[in-house]
């Protein structure tokens, strides 16, 4: 299983960046960090050396594909982020035979994914958390989109996003998802066990009382 980190704040992507494969930003995550749009995204590309999720903002499909070729030109790794919308989809379609990866977003249904499996997207990414929070199961989500991709083949990999906690990124790696981008405080939370604490003091403890020569 791969690990996104899901921030465009360069500080986490620096501190995490050992842990992770990728990157995923989104507009609203990019406005968190401050920062002008290319400037951070072209940063992340030298910390990171998988795929870096960048998101178009344009509503018609010409449009997206045109920020889409301006972005891919700022580093091989850039990965254009599409929503799920009619329109997203002809951009996704046409970005593919260009040879241009693509993320569809903001995928809230299985026929959703089916669809950007379709359009040959690279990655979709199901948000779970939204899901659960209008109480919508998003881990049922990301199984149903597992069995439908694995019924045809479908090469599009599963990011699941949307993620709130540790529990979650162990059920997308139970249900087999290609990737889950997480949070910088969830990898946090995921690498932290109080048991590992206490056991690591009481061996530090012990050690000191074995004869030094
Ligand atoms: O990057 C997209 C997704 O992970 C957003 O998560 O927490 O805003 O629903 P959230």
């Amino acid at each position: 299983m791969k690990f996104f980190i899901d921030t465009a704040d360069v500080a986490q992507i620096k501190k995490y960046a050992h842990l992770v494969d990728g990157v995923t930003t989104n507009p609203s995550l990019i406005a968190k960090s401050g920062r002008s749009f290319k400037e951070v995204v072209k940063e992340i590309c030298e910390i990171v050396d998988g795929p870096i999720s960048a998101e178009v903002v344009s509503l018609d499909a010409s449009g997206m594909v045109k920020e889409a070729r301006e972005l891919a030109k700022i580093h091989k790794n850039i990965v254009i982020k599409i929503p799920l919308t009619d329109e997203g989809i002809k951009a996704t379609k046409m970005l593919s035979k260009e040879g241009i990866k693509t993320n569809v977003t903001l995928c809230f249904s299985a026929n959703q994914a089916l669809i950007a499996a379709k359009a040959d997207a690279t990655y979709v990414s199901p948000f779970i958390g939204r899901l659960d929070d209008i109480d919508n199961n998003g881990m049922n989500l990301i199984a149903e989109i597992k069995d439908i991709y694995a019924n045809y083949g479908y090469k599009t990999e599963i990011i699941v996003a949307s993620i709130r906690s540790p529990a979650q990124v162990k059920q997308s790696a139970l249900i087999g998802a290609d990737i889950a981008t997480i949070p910088p405080e969830v990898l946090g939370q995921m690498i932290k066990h109080p048991l590992t604490d206490i056991g690591l003091q009481k061996f530090l403890a012990d050690w000191e009382k074995v004869p030094k020569k």
